[in-house]
């Protein structure tokens, strides 16, 4: 009896593992997709793309474009391809869905009618907000089989269960690099720099820019690496503060304004942790994403120093520097930058907040010096104290061939910019920063 109701289960077994595989078969799609692959020619051996990149394919490219962004030699070239692939079923928000297999996230995503936007305020249904798209700030980081993990930067897998809903999972982020500075950044008072050890850093990955002369980018395009909550980073940073004995405690990048969530958390646990007067909250930021109630909040949190880099005065110029070819989104951050930088400046400056604005020189980024005349004019109508340091763009990354501007240019841009009114002008140069 029992014999033949097990060879009755078989034959079931066998005729649905038939059934299934048929079906499997008539499930067969191909969609127009962008895989990446290394150029022997072109390839310098650098290792930049695998010992940052953590490349979610395993053995196939699905089309994450992390590594193509990352290579600074640009030895890695999109290829436009039909993919033919099996569509398998996965679960958004309980609902089960077909996607093609060979993929990432957002682009089965995408292909359900899903839009990914790089502009906080974008965001609506069905628009998700993805700003790096290299798997580094998990903005768009979604719960993968209960997992937190970057839409941008996982696989599809038959099955999986996908929740959107994010909105009461502890936010996650790459952050490395924890540091004492001699400097400090753009925002760091001029008058302390150059005293030994004065701020400790850390570096947030992931970038809504394209920079060409990304001075970070082995941060900025980083994907590899256990990603932290925001208490984990702020007791490391609190950790090296106690170890290097500064009061000063900043977050550069990358840009680490982008996951809003974690970022605010960060703050407000680093403000329980250092509640001495003497600490001091920073900030380092392009200010493209920094919206006026966002300011706010990052405020309420604790920040007291921020250091905005203000890429451009004109579009044009603001287009070449960041490499943001699209029109819409160049103007976007472009006016939030500069609405950001006079609202905390009427609002929060200088007691509450001390800004200190960072704008980046190389002459082969402007018009002519009348540009940069004007960039200075508008900074001094927000406010002419302001503290101003002009950054000298140089051979990086991708940019190899810039020529790093004199020590005599830098002097003749730091006469021009306060002949315009600024009263607090600091210039970079390769022997270090000249002050007022
Ligand atoms: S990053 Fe570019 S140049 Fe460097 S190893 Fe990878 S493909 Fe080659
Ligand atoms: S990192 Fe992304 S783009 Fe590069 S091979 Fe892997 S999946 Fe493809
Ligand atoms: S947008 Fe996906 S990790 Fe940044």
């Amino acid at each position: 009896m029992i014999q033949s109701y097990l060879k009755l289960l078989g034959l079931l077994y066998i005729l649905w593992d038939v059934a299934v595989s048929s079906f499997s078969e008539i499930l067969m799609g191909s969609i127009k997709f962008t895989r990446y692959r290394r150029s022997q020619q072109l390839c310098m051996k650098c290792g930049v793309c695998v010992s940052i990149v953590k490349c979610p394919g395993d053995t196939n490219c699905i089309g994450c474009s992390s590594c193509y962004l990352a290579c600074p030699f640009e030895a890695i070239i999109p290829e436009e391809v039909e993919l033919v692939s099996r569509e398998i079923p996965i679960w958004i928000n309980d609902e089960k869905v077909f996607v093609p297999e060979g993929i990432t996230l957002k682009i089965a995503l995408e292909l359900l009618g899903y839009e990914f936007v790089k502009f906080p305020l974008d965001v609506g249904p069905k628009k998700i907000y993805a700003p790096c798209e290299t798997g580094g700030c998990y903005s768009c980081a979604v719960l993968v089989d209960g997992i937190l993990a970057p839409l941008c930067h996982t696989a599809v897998r038959e099955n999986i269960k996908i929740n959107l809903d994010v909105s009461n999972v502890e936010p996650l982020r790459i952050v490395e690099s924890f540091i004492p500075h001699t400097v400090g950044g753009v925002g760091t008072p001029w008058w302390i720099k150059g005293k030994g050890y004065i701020e400790v850093a850390c570096f947030a990955a992931g970038c809504n820019l394209r920079c060409r002369t990304c001075q970070n980018f082995t941060i900025t395009y980083r994907s590899l690496g256990k990603p932290m909550t925001p208490q984990e980073a702020a007791e490391l940073l609190t950790k090296t503060r106690r170890r290097y004995g500064v009061d000063r405690l900043a977050i550069s990048g990358g840009e680490p304004t982008l996951n809003r969530a974690w970022l605010v958390r960060f703050f407000k646990e680093l403000k329980r942790l250092n509640p001495d007067t003497k600490a001091r909250l920073h900030l380092d930021t392009n200010t493209t994403l920094l919206t006026r109630d966002y300011i706010d909040e990052l405020v309420n949190a604790g920040v007291t120093d921020i250091g905005p880099d203000l890429k451009a005065y004109t579009l044009e110029t603001f287009k070449k520097i960041t490499n943001i070819t699209d029109d819409t989104y160049a103007r976007k951050y472009l006016e939030t930058s500069w609405d950001a930088v006079k609202y905390m400046v009427d609002n929060y400056y200088p007691d509450t907040l001390f800004v200190g604005i960072g704008i980046p020189y190389n002459r082969e980024f402007y018009k002519d010096l009348e540009e940069l005349a004007k960039f200075g004019e508008a900074i001094a109508r927000i406010n002419p104290e302001l503290q101003v340091c002009v950054l000298d763009y140089r051979a990086e990354f991708r940019a190899q061939t810039l020529r790093r501007p004199t020590i005599e240019e830098m002097l003749t841009i730091k006469k021009l910019l306060n002949d315009v009114g600024l009263k607090t002008v600091i210039v970079q140069t390769y022997l270090g920063h000249f002050g007022p």
